[in-house]
């Protein structure tokens, strides 16, 4: 009997240690996730959240969601324009039909990048990574193009 209860007893010490354990990488986890697009959080809370709102679903007919828009998932360049050159005229997002005027985005390379993967990461639009060297290619290409 005793050794029966000995046995109970040690489970649970174990139960509960395991679960102390898993519980402090978890928070562990959440931390570093949130300091990984806290920059790109707040930037698209500040710039991006007044007509997109906070959770990125958009504006029926006025302005169109970066919650997991067909849009963004089938093009990763296309963002990157979107952000540096501003878009207008008619569009189709998750079928649904838009005809508004974006205006191109300030902000530097490295804000720009953790901009697009906080939008990528948390509004489940893939597993696309955003380099500050990336937007900084585009740009310069905008610049060549314009100056031409
Ligand atoms: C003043 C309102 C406004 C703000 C602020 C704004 N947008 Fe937009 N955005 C629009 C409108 C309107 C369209 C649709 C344009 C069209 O119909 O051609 C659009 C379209 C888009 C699209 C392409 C369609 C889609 O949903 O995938 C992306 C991507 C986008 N915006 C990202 C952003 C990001 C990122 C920010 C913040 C840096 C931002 N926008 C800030 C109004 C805004």
């Amino acid at each position: 009997m005793r050794k029966v209860l000995a046995v109970i007893l040690i489970m649970c010490a174990f139960a509960s240690m395991t679960y102390i354990v898993s519980k402090s990488i978890g928070d562990y986890q959440r931390n570093v996730n949130k300091n990984k697009y806290a920059i790109g959080e707040s930037f698209y809370q500040q710039k991006c959240a007044t007509c997109h709102l906070t959770n990125g679903e958009g504006v029926q007919d006025l302005y169109p969601p970066l919650q997991s828009s067909d849009f963004l998932r089938n093009d990763k360049a296309r963002i990157i324009n979107v952000l540096l050159q501003g878009i207008s005229g008619h569009m189709i997002v998750n079928g649904k039909s838009y005809n508004g005027v974006m205006h191109p985005v300030s902000g530097t390379d490295k804000e720009l990048s953790e901009l697009l993967n906080y939008i990528y990461a948390q509004f489940g639009n893939g597993e696309y990574e955003f380099t500050p060297e990336e937007i900084a290619v585009f740009r310069e290409l905008h610049s060549n193009h314009s100056s031409n």
